[in-house]
């Protein structure tokens, strides 16, 4: 963990437990945002690692517990397919847990699925400008930004060896690959590091090999490339994911809950 100085690696006993540890993380970062700034600005991943959380959201205690109200739902990355796709992450996300939040239609910001990438991008890129207040000489600074990682080591739709959301001024780029093959847009590199607060969440032990090589070696992976000045990153793993992860690295875990 030396890339990411403000780190620290949490790990559950199972799944369920994964769930409950990332939404407790997500409310108190939602309401230490909402007592800092007024808002709560968040990016969510899609996939399957993190479904099992976003469900538990809708729940008590979380449903009365985060300030839902002030809360602005944002997309790390998106496939290019229709919201009722089962590959659209909206999509996913609306059925798994938007749709029983009392959150505000306008609060939620999925990105254009309708439109060719380029122009997608581009919608995007406008509506996080109008929501942070910036122009392209700033930059979003998300409170908190969810990510997941695949096999390959990818995160977000930034995949290894592709520099096209690496390299950018951009704070959307649209991209091919990963699974399903499809057109994607994704937060770039840039946007992601400056968020106050990075979760990577990840289960099972198919992701453990990938998840020692990235926390313990291969900094040139893009998981190990966002690396805050100013935020803290938290790796949140079950068991599965952690275990071939040695005990002590660097004073920053693993804790076990
Ligand atoms: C997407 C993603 C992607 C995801 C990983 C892990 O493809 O939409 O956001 O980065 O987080 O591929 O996906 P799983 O949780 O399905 O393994």
């Amino acid at each position: 963990m030396t890339a990411n100085r403000k780190g620290r690696i949490i790990v559950a006993a199972n799944i369920e437990r994964l769930a409950s540890e990332s939404a407790d993380l997500f409310r108190r970062i939602a309401i230490e945002s909402v007592t800092r700034s007024g808002r709560f600005s968040v990016a969510l991943s899609g996939g399957s690692n993190p479904r099992p959380f976003h469900r538990l959201l809708a729940d008590e205690p979380y449903r009365s517990g985060i300030p839902w109200a002030q809360t602005h739902i944002f997309w790390v990355d998106e496939r290019l397919v229709p919201a009722d796709d089962p590959a659209s992450n909206f999509g996913t996300a609306r059925n798994d847990f938007l749709a029983r939040l009392p959150i505000q239609r306008s609060h939620v910001h999925p990105m254009c699925s309708d439109k060719p990438p380029p122009r997608a991008a581009d919608d995007y890129q406008r509506t996080l400008g109008t929501h942070f207040g910036v122009d392209a000489a700033g930059a979003p600074v998300f409170d908190l930004v969810v990510l997941g990682i695949g096999i390959d080591g990818h995160t977000a739709s930034i995949f290894p060896g592709d520099r096209t959301a690496v390299e950018t001024d951009r704070w959307v780029v649209a991209v091919t690959g990963g699974s399903p093959n499809v057109a994607r847009l994704t937060l770039t590199l840039p946007v992601l590091e400056r968020a106050r607060y990075v979760i990577f969440l990840v289960s099972g032990r198919q992701k453990a090999a990938t998840v020692h090589t990235i926390i313990t070696g291969d900094t040139s992976l893009p998981p190990r490339q966002i690396a805050p000045a100013g935020g803290m990153v938290t790796w949140l793993l079950d068991r599965d994911a952690a275990y071939l992860l040695p005990a002590g690295l660097d004073g920053v875990g693993p804790a076990i809950v």
